[in-house]
């Protein structure tokens, strides 16, 4: 059975201030969502204060990049045994922004998926299709392409380790979202590649992002391949992201989603 899982993705924001009001507001409203994981992905200088702040709570705590290898001449680069050691257990994988912003190759990505789980980060592969590869049709392709990458690293069996998140292009930072249906077939294909394994595709957590909100989370963990969300914009608010694990609670209670 799959344990619904909820992570802020705070990408390139952040400060003092925002991690003190922040984490202290999620803090006090996380002791009612027991039940699921919740996961914070702060900017790197955040961690490790962010760590103890999150020390005797349930609340997990994951990066958002990491580079192959352990050390090295790699200026502006961070490992994934230094993540470890300021408290990180995920790490985001091939996030859609890496992927086109800073040109990170199906290659880099299986590398860094395989070097996370060298010193046991739980890696968040993050897959997903633009809007012109939807409107092509080639969004199975797409999605397909970016997991078989990992997987001739790695091995499927890899996976039991992993979370995958589906994530939309065209829905990142948007305000638009994949219908609940739409998310669902995506999910469901991507169980399918692991179908194999029946345990692992069985068990194995699909995430959706791409503008999740308060208002629309519970339709979305309502289907039943989605296992909880990735969460952007909302994740910067104790409030609303308190809210998006209330959705999560609600489609738990309802049966959509296990938490065992
Ligand atoms: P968004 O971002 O919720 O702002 O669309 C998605 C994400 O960060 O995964």
């Amino acid at each position: 059975m799959r344990k619904a899982l909820i992570a802020g993705n705070w990408k390139m924001h952040g400060s003092h201030e925002l991690v003190q009001t922040l984490v202290e507001g999620i803090k006090k409203g996380a002791n009612h969502y027991s039940d699921l994981d919740i996961l914070l992905i702060p900017p790197f200088p955040y961690l490790e204060r962010i760590h103890h702040t999150l020390a005797q709570t349930p609340l997990l705590l994951g990066a958002q990049n990491l580079y192959f290898g352990t050390q090295g001449a790699f200026t502006g680069e961070v490992s994934g045994a230094m993540l470890a050691e300021v408290g990180c257990k995920y790490v985001l994988i091939g996030y859609s922004e890496r992927r086109t912003i800073f040109h990170e190759d199906l290659s880099l990505i299986a590398a860094k998926f395989k070097s996370a789980q060298e010193v046991n980060l739980i890696p968040i592969l993050c897959v997903g299709e633009t809007k012109a590869e939807r409107e092509a049709g080639k969004t199975e392709s797409i999605i397909h392409t970016q997991i078989e990458s990992v997987v001739k690293l790695v091995g499927m069996s890899a996976f039991k380790q992993a979370v995958i998140a589906y994530e939309p292009v065209w829905a990142i930072g948007t305000g638009l979202t994949a219908t609940p249906d739409q998310a669902q077939e995506v999910h469901a294909f991507i169980r399918r590649i692991f179908q194999n394994q029946v345990d692992l595709a069985n068990t194995m957590r699909i995430l959706y992002g791409g503008s999740v909100k308060a208002d629309n989370a519970k339709t979305l963990f309502d289907m039943p391949d989605i296992d909880g969300g990735l969460i952007g914009g909302a994740s910067l608010d104790a409030v609303s992201f308190l809210k998006i694990c209330e959705g999560a609670k609600q489609a738990k209670e309802s049966g959509a989603l296990c938490t065992k």
